[in-house]
């Protein structure tokens, strides 16, 4: 797995030997994004059946990783329903799936993006974030790849700097041209008329559209609605919680107050200060204009949208 926290500076890649190096790199963020997270654990559960372990106890723990992305217990519960012998090849289903689940975002979602436009994203949504072309970031792939002129501002996304760092260097990769600016610069920005639209990914969503994603996208939300700007939130049917019905019971993840209090490694507050790192917001369904999945674009009233592609009838746990 290709180590994300030392990226753009150093390509090195992680061998993952058991379960518990998978669980390591996703915590500590090596590995990221809900889909790529599910992904990854689909094949560290394969590792642990492999090895002749007790895959629900190595379920448990991959699970412990990451308390807000969905696709992690999605896919930790696809590969268990499998069994052993048949894990390895659901891990793959779930990868190539994901695959095309992202041309399909890509393409259902560059239909809203117009030659000349310039779009707004935050933190990373692309290639790093599912292992496909991406889902926010494929959208904008997609568009560019169709010979559309197209300009993005990349939220830096603070604390540990997904867009500055990740999403960039995916979009120098493409040759899309992009400016990265700090988070609190896009209200204004978005005030100001300078953004077309706003593609973001999610972590997880309500039956009720009210959806989970990086720290800071709920202010995006909140802008994008006072000054009339598009709001797009880009995922697979993945990213849908059926057992949650609205924001209000996703769990959000509180990452460690050194995050914030330090940067690469420097002391940047007093000694004696704490702080609070939650590392997801909740953008309420109101401020979403669609939620382009690749089963369909979805509109208001999402409980009806979202139930209309979820087909799988909810799972009690
Ligand atoms: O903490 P991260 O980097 O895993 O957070 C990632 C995000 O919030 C993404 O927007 C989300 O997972 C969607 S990725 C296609």
């Amino acid at each position: 797995m290709l180590d994300q926290t030392l990226l753009p500076g150093v390509v090195r890649y992680i061998d993952a030997h058991t379960h518990a190096d998978v669980a390591d790199a996703i915590r500590r963020l090596a590995v990221r994004g809900a889909p790529l997270i599910g992904i990854a654990a689909a094949y560290g559960l394969t590792l642990a059946a492999r090895r002749g372990e007790d895959t629900r106890r190595a379920a448990d723990e991959l699970l412990a990783t990451r308390p807000t992305a969905v696709n992690l217990r999605w896919a930790v519960d696809r590969v268990l329903a499998a069994g052993a012998e048949a894990a390895e090849s659901e891990a793959r289903d779930i990868h190539d799936e994901q695959r095309q689940a992202d041309l399909q975002m890509g393409e259902l979602g560059a239909e809203l993006i117009a030659d000349g436009m310039t779009v707004l994203t935050h933190c990373n949504t692309g290639s790093l974030a599912t292992g496909g072309i991406g889902t926010a970031l494929g959208v904008i792939k997609t568009a560019y790849r169709q010979g559309k002129r197209i300009r993005v501002l990349v939220d830096e996304t603070r604390p540990l700097l997904q867009g500055a760092r990740l999403t960039s260097w995916e979009l120098a990769h493409e040759r899309i041209p992009h400016e990265i600016i700090v988070d609190a610069a896009a209200p204004a920005l978005i005030a100001s008329g300078e953004v077309s639209a706003i593609f973001v990914g999610a972590d997880r969503i309500a039956q009720n559209g009210d959806t989970a994603n990086k720290i800071g996208t709920y202010m995006l939300g909140l802008a994008a609605q006072a000054h009339d700007v598009p709001f797009y939130v880009v995922a697979p049917a993945s990213t849908i919680d059926v057992n949650v019905a609205d924001g209000s019971s996703i769990a959000i993840e509180e990452r460690e107050a050194g995050e914030i209090l330090a940067f690469a490694g420097r002391q940047t507050a007093p000694a004696s200060s704490v702080a609070r790192n939650p590392a997801f917001d909740v953008t309420p369904a109101g401020l979403i204009t669609a939620i382009i999945t690749a089963r369909g674009v979805l509109r208001a009233p999402y409980h009806t949208s979202i139930a209309r592609i979820v087909q799988q009838p909810a799972v009690v746990r």
